[in-house]
C-alpha cells in the first residue's frame, strides 16, 4: 500500500528547482538582496510571538509606523476630492486623491482638538472638521477657521495647522503608505515583486469581491495560514486530485521581506495528481475534477464555465500526452480569453499565461497573482487588541476597459461555508482553532520544517523590525 506521507525527494526536487528560478529570474531582481534556505530564520518560536500583549506592543511601537502597508486600490478614490480612510492599529490615515495623477496621504486628525477629520470613505472639495467646523483644502493646508481673532495668532500659524503627511505611493493599482518618512521607498521595499509580476498587468486588476470579517485570532496566525504551501494536502485534501502538492512551494526570499512562492513549475504540478497517492492518472478524471473543484471554490464562474462545455464530451490519451493536452488546453483558453480583452499574450509561453507568483507583501499581505486573476488575504490588527484581527480577502479580475463593476466591502457575520466557498472555509476552520489552542498550557510555540521556512523567515525578519530601535527581542527558543 502506497504510503501517503512518504514521498522523499520532494525537499530535494524543490532546492534543484528553486536553484534553476535564482539563476533564470536573478537578472531580474536588481539590487534586491537574496537570501539562501538556510538563510531563513529560527525553527521554533514562542509561542508569546502571537499570544502575549507585550509582543502586539512592541509591534504597535516598531512594526506598523514603519511599513510599507497597502491602504485601498487606487480605483477606491477615482476622482479628485475622493478619500479613504484606512485603520491600523490604533492610527487612522487619509488617503485623498488630490489630482488626476495625484495622491496623498494624512493622518486623519483635525488639529484644532483632535477629532478623527473624516470616517469611512467619500468625496469633498475640502475637508471640514465636524467639531467646530475648522476646514483644509486637499492638499492639507487650513483654509478655514471659525473666528480666527479668538485665538493669539501663534496658536494658529498655517504652518502648524498644515495636515501631517504620511508617505503614500502606488504600485500595480494598490495604494501604500508608511508613517515614517525616514523610511525607504516603497520599491525598495517591495523589490523584485515589480519586475517579476509586472507583466501580469496588476493595476488592470479590479475587484469581483471584497470580504471582511473580524476574527479572534492575532493576525499573524492569519498570514501564517496563506504563507505556506504544506497544509495543502491535509487542509485542502479536494486539490490533491488535480494539483501536486509534492512539487509546489518553491519559495524565494529576499532580504527586504519580501517572499515569493513562485510557480515557474506549474506545467509539472497542474492537472497531475498528488505523487503521494502514487497512481498513474486518467487524463480526462483529472480534468473533470479540477474543473469542478474550480468551479465549486469560484475560481472559474461566469464566461469560464463554457470551458466545462467544450471538454465534457472530449477523449483524451491516456498518460502523461493526455496531461500535457490538458495544461496546454488551459493555456490557450486564456490566451484567448485574454484577448478578448485586449490583452495580447499570443507569444508567452504556457507557463507565463496560466502560472500565478503568490507572495507576501510584508507584513501582512499574502496572495497568487497571475495574468487576469488576482486573490489576496490581508490581516492586521483589530485595533489595539492583540486577540482578534481583520481579514480582509480580495478576490480580482480584469474586466473589458469600462464594465468594471463598483464593488464596495462586505461585512461577513460568520466563516461558515456558504459565506466563503470551500477553499476559504477549510483555511478559516484552521485559524479558528489554532486561535484557540495556541492558549493552551499544553502548547509552547510552533516548530517549522524546510516547507515552512517562508515563517521561519518572517519570523525572523519581524523579529529584526521589532529589534530595530528599543532593546533587540529575536526570539529564540
Ligand atoms: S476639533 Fe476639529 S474643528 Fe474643533
Ligand atoms: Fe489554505
Amino acid at each position: 500500500m502506497t504510503d501517503l506521507y512518504a514521498v522523499e525527494d520532494h525537499t530535494q526536487y524543490r532546492r534543484r528547482k528553486t536553484a534553476e528560478v535564482v539563476e533564470r529570474c536573478s537578472k531580474l531582481d536588481g539590487p534586491a538582496s537574496r537570501l539562501t534556505d538556510d538563510e531563513c530564520g529560527p525553527d521554533r518560536i514562542p509561542k508569546e510571538v502571537y499570544t502575549s500583549r507585550d509582543w502586539f506592543d512592541l509591534e504597535k511601537e516598531y512594526l506598523w509606523p514603519h511599513v510599507w502597508q497597502i491602504a485601498c486600490r487606487e480605483h477606491d478614490i477615482p476622482e479628485v476630492g475622493d478619500y479613504f480612510e484606512y485603520e491600523i492599529v490604533d492610527e487612522t490615515i487619509l488617503i485623498v486623491r488630490t489630482g488626476p495623477a495625484t495622491i496623498k496621504a494624512y493622518f486623519n486628525v483635525c488639529q484644532h482638538r483632535g477629532r478623527k477629520l473624516k470616517e469611512g470613505c467619500g468625496r469633498a472639495e475640502r475637508l471640514r472638521c465636524g467639531y467646530h467646523g475648522w476646514c483644509w483644502d486637499l492638499e492639507g493646508n487650513v483654509v478655514e477657521i471659525l473666528d480666527p481673532f479668538d485665538f493669539r495668532p501663534e496658536t494658529i500659524r498655517s504652518v502648524d495647522l498644515a495636515l501631517k503627511p504620511v508617505q503614500v505611493d502606488t504600485w500595480g493599482g494598490f495604494v501604500f503608505v508608511n508613517m515614517d518618512s525616514d523610511a525607504p521607498p516603497l520599491s525598495e521595499a517591495i523589490a523584485p515583486m515589480p519586475a517579476r509580476v509586472d507583466r501580469y498587468l496588476p493595476e488592470r486588476l479590479r475587484l469581483k469581491s471584497w470580504k471582511r470579517i473580524v476574527l479572534p485570532i492575532n493576525w499573524k496566525v492569519g498570514v501564517d495560514a496563506f504563507h505556506e504551501g504544506y497544509h495543502a494536502f491535509g487542509t485542502h485534501p479536494q486539490l490533491a486530485g488535480y494539483m501536486d502538492d509534492t512539487r509546489t512551494g518553491l519559495y524565494e526570499r529576499w532580504d527586504n521581506g519580501m517572499t515569493l512562492l513562485g510557480a515557474s513549475n506549474w506545467l509539472e504540478t497542474m492537472a497531475m495528481p498528488s505523487r503521494r497517492f502514487g497512481i498513474n492518472p486518467d487524463p480526462k478524471d483529472v480534468l473533470m475534477t479540477m474543473l469542478e473543484d474550480l468551479i465549486n471554490s469560484g475560481v472559474l464562474s461566469g464566461d469560464d464555465l463554457a470551458l466545462l462545455d467544450l471538454v465534457k464530451d472530449m477523449e483524451f490519451p491516456p498518460g502523461d500526452e493526455g496531461l500535457e493536452l490538458i495544461r496546454s488546453m488551459f493555456a490557450g483558453y486564456r490566451r484567448t480569453q485574454m484577448a478578448t480583452l485586449g490583452v495580447d499574450v499570443s507569444e508567452w509561453p504556457d507557463s507565463d499565461v496560466v502560472a500565478p507568483e503568490q507572495f507576501l507583501l510584508f507584513p501582512n499581505t499574502v496572495g497568487p497573482l497571475q495574468l487576469g486573476t488576482g486573490l489576496f488575504f490581508r490581516f492586521r490588527p483589530n485595533g489595539d487588541d492583540h486577540r482578534s484581527c481583520i481579514f480582509d480577502y480580495w478576490d480580482m479580475q480584469f474586466y473589458p476597459l469600462g464594465e468594471e463593476p463598483d464593488v464596495t466591502v462586505e461585512d461577513v457575520a460568520d466563516t461558515s461555508l456558504e459565506s466563503w466557498g470551500q477553499l476559504v472555509y477549510q483555511d478559516l476552520v484552521n485559524l479558528l482553532a489554532v486561535g484557540r489552542g495556541m492558549r493552551s498550557r499544553g502548547f509552547s510555540g510552533p516548530r517549522f520544517g524546510y516547507q515552512e521556512n517562508n515563517l521561519k523567515f518572517y519570523y525572523r525578519k519581524l523579529a529584526e523590525m521589532l529589534g530595530w530601535k528599543g532593546q533587540p527581542r529575536v526570539p529564540a527558543y
